[in-house]
């Protein structure tokens, strides 16, 4: 009895000393700050605020100048909801799905560490639509859904920016990436509908997350390190 006791009581003494934290101090590592934003700060987990546009160095990258979070219209956050929400915002599928850009990675922290951008949307030209902005440049954006096991928000994290026509293959015009967040934040917060959902979006514009600046920045353009943090009701 006695033996068995012993036995056993270094494993009780073992489990009252390490209450069950280590599921959850990843989440907790996640957060930014002590109170839940809708998304997780990635930096947390080794992610970063640019993506990534080569496998390999030098690891340049665009920003992330656009959080959608998880405080917003739960049908946006799925993915059936976003195509139609920035359908709703002057966006569209890839002109007959073929993509004329790179493919880019990014990391958001979640665990997933660098993944391939799950969505490309492009400015929507009405009448010769979005085949006219592959060919002629404009606003577009990639996404990633920050939906890793170790930070699963479920928010949006966007590069956007405003491009040259494909005949410059496909450059990004100078302040391309301030001018493109802009345009993406202007129609968000106007107010957009689309087949009789609307929607409105509040926004705070947060420094410290991004670096400003050109360093590591694809094409080496200047942005001002503004990351727009929206949230989008509906109404
Ligand atoms: C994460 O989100 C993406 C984009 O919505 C989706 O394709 C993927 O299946 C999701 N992953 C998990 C594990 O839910």
């Amino acid at each position: 009895m006695l033996r068995t006791l012993s036995l056993i009581f270094p494993t009780l003494v073992l489990i009252v000393a390490h209450p069950i934290t280590s599921g959850s101090q990843t989440v907790i590592a996640g957060k930014s700050s002590s109170e839940y934003q809708g998304w997780f700060d990635p930096r947390v987990n080794g992610g970063r605020f640019l993506d990534y546009t080569n496998p390999k160095p030098p690891y340049s990258g665009e920003p992330l100048n656009i959080i959608i979070t998880a405080f917003s219209d739960p049908y946006i956050l799925t993915d059936e909801g976003f195509q139609t929400y920035y359908k709703s915002i002057g966006y569209s599928e890839e002109c007959l799905g073929i993509h004329l850009g790179n493919k880019h990675n990014a990391d958001l922290g979640d665990g997933d560490e660098r993944k391939v951008q799950q969505l490309l949307a492009r400015q929507y030209f009405p009448v010769v639509g979005t085949c006219w902005e592959s060919l002629a440049g404009g606003h577009h954006f990639r996404a990633w859904k920050q939906n890793g096991s170790l930070a699963n928000s479920g928010a949006w994290f966007i590069g956007a920016s405003k491009e040259e026509p494909t005949a410059k293959k496909h450059m990004i015009v100078p302040d391309g990436y301030n001018i493109g967040r802009n345009w993406f934040v202007e129609k968000a917060t106007a107010g957009s509908h689309w087949k009789g959902k609307w929607w409105k979006a509040e926004v705070e514009r947060r420094e410290g997350l991004l670096k400003a600046g050109k360093d590591g920045v694809n094409h080496g353009i200047e942005q001002d390190g503004i990351v727009a943090i929206l949230t989008i009701h509906r109404l």
